[in-house]
């Protein structure tokens, strides 16, 4: 079976969640240069690479009117959905200038609600996760119902995905990578492992966020950690952290057994 990696890099690293709309350059070229580096690296393996919505998607999904359970009208979902295209189309662009070969895919393609249920269907996408090609992901806006979509965010989008595509594949490394160096006790420190789910210190995101921050990313991290072979929280900042954690070494939060 070949071997599938997932990487998550944060909105919180590739733009700054306090300034709407603002792109962090040097973030999102330290990144895509290891990422570049990392599938070169691994030839025979294929590789689903989400971007964060960070100040794109969230400022907006904040600023829209939307129902107590976050329910979007469709020409407020379109404004959501085509802001996070721009900062995803920009780290395509980036990742494909130096050469590495990429393809976005807008979520609504491949999951939508159903009841408030997520709904993934990764068939299509499976055939387009060969060795060579990045698949690009991001947060987004899903339909909810006929005349409504909520967001969707990249993390539970990641794991409806790891579900699906488990039967097709080894599910070897899963990486996110945020503005912080792992999951961090109450004394400011990285927690090294976190194999089981309970309360974790609260510290103040600064910024727009409509996905619920570490504590969050906590929750879908041991979930993703069932179906992989190592899953890690990590810094996106740090310029080689994220290839270094690529390969085995022990860097930020190492999530479940
Ligand atoms: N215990 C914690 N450890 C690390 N970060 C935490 C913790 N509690 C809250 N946070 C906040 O969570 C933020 C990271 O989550 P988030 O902004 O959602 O990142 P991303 O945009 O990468 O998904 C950090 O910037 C930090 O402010
Ligand atoms: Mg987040």
């Amino acid at each position: 079976m070949t071997k599938l990696n997932f990487i998550k890099i944060g909105g919180s690293v590739i733009t700054d969640k306090s300034v709407p709309f603002s792109l962090n350059e040097p973030a999102i070229d330290s990144l895509t240069d290891q990422i570049k580096v990392i599938v070169q690296a691994y030839p025979y393996e294929a590789m689903l690479l989400g971007t964060g919505a960070g100040s794109f998607g969230h400022f907006l999904a904040h600023e829209l009117p939307h129902t107590k359970k976050g329910l979007y009208k469709t020409s407020d979902a379109l404004k959501i959905h085509q802001s996070v295209e721009v900062l995803n189309s920009h780290v395509a662009k980036m990742l494909s200038s130096k050469g590495a070969s990429v393809i976005g895919l807008p979520a609504a393609s491949f999951a939508h609600f159903r009841g408030g249920k997520l709904i993934v269907t990764a068939d299509h996408l499976h055939s387009l996760l060969v060795p060579g090609t990045i698949v690009l992901i991001y947060g987004d806006m899903v339909p909810a119902s006929k005349h409504s979509w909520r967001v969707l965010s990249t993390e539970p989008m990641m794991l409806g995905l790891a579900e699906q595509l488990s039967q097709h594949f080894s599910l070897n490394r899963c990486i996110l990578a945020s503005n912080v160096d792992g999951v961090l006790d109450d004394t400011g420190h990285t927690i090294k492992r976190i194999t089981q789910a309970g309360k974790i210190a609260h510290y103040e995101q600064s910024g727009y966020d409509v996905s619920g921050g570490m504590a969050q990313k906590l929750t879908y991290a041991l979930k993703l950690s069932e179906h992989f072979e190592r899953a890690s929280i990590i810094s996106g900042i740090h310029t080689d952290a994220l290839q270094k954690s690529f390969a085995g070494h022990s860097i930020g939060t190492i999530i479940g057994q």
